[in-house]
């Protein structure tokens, strides 16, 4: 792998920054900066040796369409903010754009290309959408190791075109997870939630000989509970999971693992309600779960209270609703209660759990906190991500 920080020159050179500034947006305002805030040392970086940058990022999951909600706008204000520089975002059709396009006033150092998902070549991995991209650049940067695990265009496709280099932060993350992993202390466990389910409930099984615990919370949770026999009524799930959560459950025995998974709930009747907290056997048709209970926060804590090790990715509830953030704070102060005293070694990772954990601000808590929230997890179980392996 080629690492941008040994490239000896980069004066005036035009660089494709494949950048997550994927971050939760309320209303078009931002609700958790820490992934901008992370990439701030690869844009001074190349500030620094007189580059030419094109930041090229997603939003959301626009899937091809244009979204007003989903537009770059609101970051490349703040990043401007931040760097005290302008920056240029462009929302023209890429397919028409020329390098000689770019940077045509003195002034011009940054540009931002809008939400690339727009695009519906972008996740298709489009050899023609690349070439296009890497004609408007000599070189290209991966600094987003959170989209690592994206076959897409610009992440991996991309590279076949222009010289390729790994970023500051995506080295950072690479190096600190490499640790974690070799040099890692048992009991380990790994608490997965959130509600990306689909991105997630494949990969359990293979992290299961690797952990002693997995803990199951957020949006998966619902569909292990819907499968155990529960009503579970208008929560979110994942449709044709049976035969993943049956082969997550002979996994476990055959490696010894211990799944934990929720035995009360909080409810309510969408996503402004108060909470009730209810047994399993009592969730209604038209209830929405969504936190974990008081039983469960307490068989949580004892799985912690006894790990060597905790890897969490994904908030045990709708945190954004004060209501059912509970879940996710007593997990965090579990962990943090442990860090404290040195007997635990910490590894937070994903956009929503940073966001969590800074609403509390115990960022410094945690002894390694990733960008990274997928990928975290495809990196953990083993997998060679797509963009990684194209920088290698
Ligand atoms: C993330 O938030 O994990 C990354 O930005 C990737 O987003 P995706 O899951 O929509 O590909």
């Amino acid at each position: 792998m080629k690492y941008i920080r040994d490239h000896e020159n980069l004066n005036q050179k035009k660089v494709l920054l494949r950048l997550d500034l994927n971050v939760p947006l309320k209303n078009g305002v931002i609700t958790d900066q820490t992934r901008i805030d992370k990439i701030l040392p690869i844009i001074n970086f190349l500030l620094s040796k007189n580059s030419r940058i094109i930041v090229v990022s997603h939003v959301g999951r626009p899937r091809g369409e244009k979204k007003k909600d989903l537009s770059m706008k609101p970051i490349c204000e703040y990043l401007e903010k931040k760097i005290n520089k302008k920056i240029k975002l462009i929302s023209d059709d890429i397919s028409k754009l020329e390098k000689e396009d770019l940077f045509v006033e003195k002034y011009d150092e940054i540009i931002c290309l809008e939400n690339i998902r727009f695009n519906k070549e972008e996740e298709k991995n489009d050899t023609s959408f690349a070439k296009q991209l890497a004609g408007l650049a000599d070189l290209f940067v991966n600094d987003a190791f959170s989209c690592s695990h994206r076959a897409h265009t610009s992440v991996s496709k991309i590279t076949e075109f222009l010289p390729s280099f790994a970023g500051l932060q995506l080295e950072a993350e690479l190096t600190a997870l490499k640790k974690v992993t070799s040099e890692i202390k048992k009991p380990i466990t790994c608490i997965i939630g959130g509600s990306k389910i689909s991105s997630k409930i494949g990969i359990i099984k293979n992290l299961i000989p690797k952990f002693n615990n997995i803990i199951l919370v957020g949006g998966m949770a619902n569909n292990i509970l819907n499968h155990k026999g529960n009503q579970i009524g208008k929560s979110v799930k994942e449709e044709n999971c049976e035969k993943i959560i049956e082969e997550i459950f002979e996994t476990s025995k055959q490696y010894s693992c211990s799944i934990t998974y929720p035995v009360d709930v909080l409810v309510g009747k969408n996503l402004k309600s108060v909470s009730k907290a209810k047994e399993l056997d009592e969730i209604g048709e038209d209830d929405l779960i969504l936190d974990i209970g008081p039983k469960t926060i307490n068989a949580i804590k004892k799985v912690i209270e006894n790990s060597e090790t905790v890897l969490w990715n994904g908030p045990a509830g709708y945190f954004e609703n004060p209501n059912f953030a509970n879940g996710s704070y007593e997990i965090a102060k579990a962990i943090i209660k442990k860090n404290k005293n040195k007997s635990i070694y910490s590894v937070v990772g994903g956009g929503d759990t940073i966001a969590l954990i800074n609403d509390i601000k115990a960022i410094k808590d945690f002894n390694f906190v990733s960008t990274a929230g997928g990928a975290f997890l495809e990196y953990l179980e083993g997998k060679d991500l797509p963009g990684i392996k194209a920088l290698s």
